[in-house]
């Protein structure tokens, strides 16, 4: 591949990005895009580097090449990020995850019964969507009815983070935004007016805080337009890229089949070998330097996640999906980000994982490609909208 031709935001490099990330890691491990304006860091060691020093290289200013700042924690530094992060924390610790674990078992249980009878059926739309949604719904406290306006308005924000659109595009996002918004804000209120101590949804969880430094309402807001984009479209792509990463690796279902407690470290193997999170950017506050490249302050960094875990300085047989990694191997894989910013919630996204790849091993054969799949791919987001599969029961 010709770097001099490397581009990012082009759906020729996003459509198969891996040969490219090689040739970066290779020859230019900080390349600059001139005609983007941005540095581009593709090995390991410097993509951890740079996400731990947050006092250089700073998500202020935006975490994506377009987007405005928002009031949202992964655009802050410390100390509001420390603030953001800690106030918001409570809903993702461990005993409040293990309790939505019950729950996430059950749905995948209901969703994977369904899927079975019906034998053939699309991964992305009648498995991997109903069970993500059902899950942020559940933490935002959003009710059954208005779950089809979330996917809607998810897919919304996700093309305005990507960044790219013509006039027409931000027109028609910033109106899906706009009624997003309008409906949290009357979910606010009314949770508001009506408290309930008992309530496990993040929004009644923020309301009662004691702090006197808790959110307000406009940080609360976005914070459940952050936890729709991170939380929901990740995961679904996730299961997308897991599925794919099967049909390309013959014998590692089988793998998976004979001894389904390796049902964790393929969910952290198919996230390294290919995440839905391909990079975050960053902001240069001072003249600084990556890989002995000179970057001069206000320079921008795109950190890609999916090369760093592919390199091969750190991954052997970094180009391989490989189920049975070393759990110790996969614990610092970037796929979930690193340092002050690490995804908060990736126990969650954990949960659903395992709990699907453990049902559907337990309970088919396997599964085939069963039609046209369709990626889905912008600069920050790889997975897929359509994945046709047919299953045989076990
Ligand atoms: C497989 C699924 C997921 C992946 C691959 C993923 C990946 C990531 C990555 C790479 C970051 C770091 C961003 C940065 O460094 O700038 C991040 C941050 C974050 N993620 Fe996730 N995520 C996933 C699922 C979720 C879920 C299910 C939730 C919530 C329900 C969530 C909530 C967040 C939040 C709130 C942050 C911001 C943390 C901060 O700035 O301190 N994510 N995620």
């Amino acid at each position: 591949v010709d770097l001099s031709a490397y581009d990012p935001f082009s759906p020729e490099v996003l459509r198969d990005p891996y040969p490219w990330y090689r040739a970066l890691r290779e020859q230019a491990p900080c390349h600059y895009v001139k005609k983007r304006g941005v540095w581009v860091i593709s090995r390991y060691e410097d993509v951890v580097a740079c996400a731990r020093n947050v006092a250089v290289f700073s998500s202020t200013g935006g975490v994506s090449l377009h987007w405005e700042q928002r009031p949202m924690m992964p655009m802050y530094d410390p100390p509001q990020h420390t603030r953001l992060r800690r106030l918001v924390s409570k809903p993702f610790q461990p005993n409040a995850v293990a309790e939505r674990s019950a729950l996430i078992e059950k749905k995948v249980d209901e969703l994977v019964t369904r899927a079975i009878e019906a034998r053939s059926f699309d991964l992305v739309n009648d498995v991997a969507v109903p069970l993500s949604l059902s899950v942020i719904a559940d933490l935002i406290g959003v009710e059954e009815s208005r779950r089809n306006d979330l996917r809607r308005w998810s897919l919304g924000v996700v093309e305005d983070l990507a960044g790219g659109l013509d006039k027409e595009g931000r027109l028609r996002v910033e109106d899906l935004r706009k009624e997003f918004v309008t409906f949290l804000r009357e979910l606010v209120a009314e949770r508001r007016d009506h408290p309930n101590a008992q309530a496990t949804d993040v929004i009644s969880i923020i309301l009662s805080a004691a702090d006197d430094d808790k959110l307000n309402e406009k940080e609360t807001l976005a914070f459940c337009v952050l936890l729709l984009v991170a939380g929901f479209e990740t995961t679904v792509n996730a299961i997308a890229n897991g599925a794919l990463a099967f049909a390309e690796t013959p014998g590692e279902w089988a793998k998976l089949k004979n001894d389904p407690t390796l049902v964790k470290t393929m969910s952290d193997e198919s996230i390294r070998y290919d995440g839905p999170v391909q990079s975050f950017f960053r902001n240069a506050l001072v003249d600084t330097s990556v890989a002995g490249v000179p970057i001069r302050k206000g320079g921008k960094l795109q950190l890609l996640f999916a090369s760093a875990n592919r390199d091969e300085k750190k991954y052997v047989a970094a180009d391989t999906f490989k189920i049975d990694r070393k759990p110790a191997e996969l614990l610092d894989q970037v796929g979930y980000g690193v340092g002050i910013h690490y995804c908060l919630g990736a126990p969650l996204a954990r949960a659903q994982l395992t709990a699907l790849w453990g049902a559907l091993a337990r309970r088919t054969k396997g599964f085939q490609i069963d039609g046209e799949v369709v990626r889905s791919y912008n600069v920050l987001f790889r997975g897929a909208r359509n994945l046709p599969i047919r299953v045989e029961p076990a």
